[in-house]
Order: C-alpha cells, then sequence, then structure tokens
C-alpha cells in the first residue's frame, strides 16, 4: 500500500534522486526554480509518496506574490516514480497537497506544467493571464486555481519569491564560520 505523507529532513536525497529521473538536469534551468531556490517550502505543504521505505512521489507548494492579488502558492515539482504512473498516484498527492493548503488558509494556487494534465484538478491558464513569471515562460502553461472564489479575480502582474530562506542562506558559512576566532581576535587588536 503506498502512502501519502508529510516529507522529512531524511527525504531529501530520495526526493532529489527521484527528480533527476523525472525532469533530468534541465529542471535546474527553469523560471520555477529560480523561484524555489534558496528559499524553504511552504509549511506543511511538502507531501511524499512512500512504497514501504521507498520514495516514489514528491510535490511542494511554495510562498509567492501573484502580482497585485498578494499571497499565493507556487506548486511543482510533481513526480511519481516512472515504475508506478498511471495509478492515480500523482492525482492522489495533487489532491492531498491543494486539500492541505485549502485547509490551512491559503487561497491561491499557480503552477508552470501541462494544462491537459492539471485542468482535472481545476486549474487554467484563464485564472493566470494577467500575471507572468520573472523569467522565460510559456505562456499557455502558467495555470491558475482559487482555493477562495475570486482570490486570482483578475490578478496582474509578476509572480514573485516570498518564502522564507533557507537555513544555509542565513547562516555564516563553514569556511567563513572557522574564520571567526581569527577575526574576533584581529578585531580586538588596536
Ligand atoms: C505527471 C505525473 C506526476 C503524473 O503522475 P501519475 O501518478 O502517473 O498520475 P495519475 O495516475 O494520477 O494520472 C495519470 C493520467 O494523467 C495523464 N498524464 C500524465 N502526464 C500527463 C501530461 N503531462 N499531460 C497530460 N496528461 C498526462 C496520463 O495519461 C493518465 O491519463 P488517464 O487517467 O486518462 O489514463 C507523472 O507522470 C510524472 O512524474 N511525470 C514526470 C514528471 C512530470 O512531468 N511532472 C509534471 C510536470 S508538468
Amino acid at each position: 500500500m503506498i502512502r501519502i505523507e508529510d516529507e522529512a529532513p531524511a527525504d531529501v536525497g530520495a526526493r532529489e534522486a527521484l527528480l533527476d529521473r523525472a525532469f533530468g538536469p534541465a529542471r535546474f534551468r527553469k523560471t520555477s526554480e529560480r523561484i524555489r531556490e534558496g528559499r524553504l517550502a511552504a509549511d506543511g505543504l511538502s507531501l511524499v509518496a512512500r512504497d514501504g521505505a521507498r520514495l516514489v512521489g514528491t510535490v511542494r507548494l511554495w510562498h509567492v506574490a501573484a502580482g497585485d492579488a498578494g499571497a499565493a502558492l507556487l506548486l511543482g515539482p510533481l513526480a511519481v516514480d516512472e515504475t508506478l504512473r498511471g495509478e492515480g498516484l500523482g492525482g492522489r498527492l495533487m489532491r492531498r497537497v491543494l486539500n492541505r493548503a485549502a485547509s490551512l488558509g491559503h487561497r491561491a494556487v499557480l503552477l508552470v506544467g501541462d494544462a491537459p494534465y492539471y485542468a482535472r484538478f481545476g486549474f487554467a491558464a484563464e485564472a493566470a493571464a494577467g500575471l507572468a513569471m520573472p523569467g522565460p515562460f510559456e505562456r499557455h502553461r502558467l495555470l491558475g486555481l482559487d482555493l477562495s472564489p475570486g482570490a486570482l479575480g483578475r490578478a496582474a502582474g509578476l509572480v514573485l519569491p516570498t518564502g522564507a530562506p533557507t537555513p544555509a542562506e542565513t547562516l555564516v558559512p563553514a569556511a567563513d564560520a572557522a574564520a571567526l576566532p581569527a577575526l574576533a581576535k584581529r578585531a580586538a587588536l588596536p
């Protein structure tokens, strides 16, 4: 039986390996990745699917500002292990994370993806027609979904990251930390 659970810190390696297999290295060149990099995903909105101990699915949501509509979430990446596709797992991950987002009070979700897949969850290009990604993107693949009626409305402007920086961005890098005692001593000299 495949279970859907919150992602744990120990899942990062297996999640990244699954994303490498699903998207290849080109995934790091996407404009969506520019929004995600160096940021924490939204609290409670990183889910994984497990088949026993094996991680077989992943989906995450990220804080953004949706132009003049304000706070929203960006969904992605979504991936299911190649051996388990077409069995409804992607749909289960999507419904679980969208229900969770709605229950946490989030009002709208955006993503860049295939409309023929995401339309079944209510996503539509019309909902994001006035919005633009802050880099190259395909207009027909920028999709929106209101979790709260009218949340996106006639939203216009750029989709920009608003998530908290990852701890690595706020901590002193290890190399600098090692130099701190010496720097402190130097600062104390007349
Ligand atoms: C997209 C993905 C997450 C779907 O997971 P899944 O577990 O196979 O999804 P489900 O079983 O819930 O749905 C399967 C259905 O979606 C359809 N589908 C899958 N990918 C699709 C796509 N890109 N466009 C249109 N339809 C798609 C399948 O044909 C199937 O249709 P059916 O229900 O009529 O048979 C999975 O195929 C995957 O990981 N793909 C590689 C990564 C990727 O492309 N992620 C999405 C980025 S847009």
